[in-house]
């Protein structure tokens, strides 16, 4: 982050300054070793030490037991989308639960594969909605049931660990790991792409329950398949190196600050104070979400016309807040306020909309 901009893009997004810091530190001799973490082979034991911290930091940081593996793999999560069903389905049905435009595309992948059944779609109110845990039904015999634990475009977030009942939940978490604590005995498996709040885009970070590993169909091809990550400590072929380098000074530096729990406390007094704007503004800003299926992490919101939105974000943008222009499939404005993002940051953004709401 450059020091006059605050940067609320969705993803890629900001990273914490001191991790960039380091890393630029490190940049041209990696510890001593007189070459970049780019240009060292990732057979080396330099490297082997680096994978090593970045897994055992996630570890540390989702508070996983021995039961669930950390796994590094690349195309994003929407390659999960894929994976999982082709991984887990095992010619049953699987539940999917709808509440924004990722999970559409998620199942949309999913029955490519065999057969689903959305068992809860908020798609006919806009997606502004969470389905309360005891509104759901699950089917007994699903192999398992999915959801997408923050919709990052539309800013719905489940405020609770999903629980099905012995059917066993699969989350994409690509916006909200490490925003809070999750209850992770909970999941059979969490999927995300790293790039909001683990570290740059090219890495995909899969907990896996590893007993669901025994299960997996010979003949899936090798890099579909979990078990080639699980058997050969996530490099089945030449991982990321950088991006795994950078999720693990990402979790260092989550650790100094106090861990999800510590996060959860920021990221929720963030989103109060961006909330409280938006609602104490005699509606010249309108909330997307539902009071109750706010995100925490995506905060939408619309002004009264669209031209009104364009004039807000260059303004904003001007004024060094970047990336607030909401995903184009759906307009409005998007703060996107992930761990890294300081208080600061949402108090100037806060104090630059009661500036353009006076001026109006
Ligand atoms: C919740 C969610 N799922 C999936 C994706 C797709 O991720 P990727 O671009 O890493 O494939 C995104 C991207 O922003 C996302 O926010």
């Amino acid at each position: 982050m450059s020091a006059a901009i605050y940067n609320f893009s969705a993803g890629p997004a900001i990273l914490p300054a001191p991790v960039l810091e380091k890393a630029r530190e490190e940049l041209l001799s990696f510890r001593g070793t007189g070459m970049s973490i780019m240009e060292m082979s990732h057979r080396s034991s330099d490297y082997e030490a680096v994978l090593t911290s970045a897994r055992q930091g996630l570890h540390s940081a989702l508070g996983l037991s021995d039961d669930h593996e950390v796994l590094f793999l690349q195309g994003g999560a929407t390659m999960q989308f894929s994976m999982v069903p082709m991984n887990l389905l095992h010619g049953r049905s699987a539940d999917y639960i709808t509440t924004g435009a990722w999970g559409k595309k998620a199942l949309a992948e999913a029955a490519k594969f065999g057969s689903v059944n959305e068992i809860f779609s908020s798609a006919d109110t806009g997606f502004r909605s969470i389905p309360a845990n005891d509104e759901l039904r699950f089917s007994a015999d699903a192999a398992y049931v999915h959801y997408t634990s923050n919709e990052t475009i539309d800013g719905v977030e489940f405020p609770y660990d999903l629980d099905a009942g012995g059917v066993p939940v699969v989350c994409d978490a690509s916006s909200n790991i490490l925003s809070r604590p999750f209850d992770v005995s909970k999941y059979a498996l969490i999927y995300g792409g790293a790039q909001k709040n683990i570290g740059p885009s090219g890495v995909t970070v899969v907990v896996i329950r590893k007993d669901l590993l025994e299960n997996i169909p010979n003949g899936l091809p090798t890099l579909l398949d979990y078990r080639s990550y699980a058997n050969a400590e996530s490099m089945p072929n030449t991982p990321n190196t950088w991006g795994i380098y950078l999720i693990g000074l990402v979790c260092e530096w989550l650790a100094e600050q106090g861990g999800t729990q510590e996060m959860a406390i920021r990221n929720a007094a963030k989103a109060k104070l961006l909330y409280d704007a938006i609602d104490s503004s005699d509606g010249f800003y309108r909330g997307h979400a539902e009071l109750s299926a706010r995100s925490l992490m995506n905060v939408t919101f619309r002004l009264t016309s669209e031209d009104m939105e364009d004039d807000f974000c260059n303004e904003a943008e001007r004024a060094g807040l970047s990336g607030l222009r909401g995903h184009r499939s759906v307009g409005g404005i998007r703060a996107s306020i992930y761990n890294a993002m300081p208080l600061k940051g949402v108090e100037t953004l806060v104090g630059f909309m009661a500036e353009f709401a006076s001026k109006r």
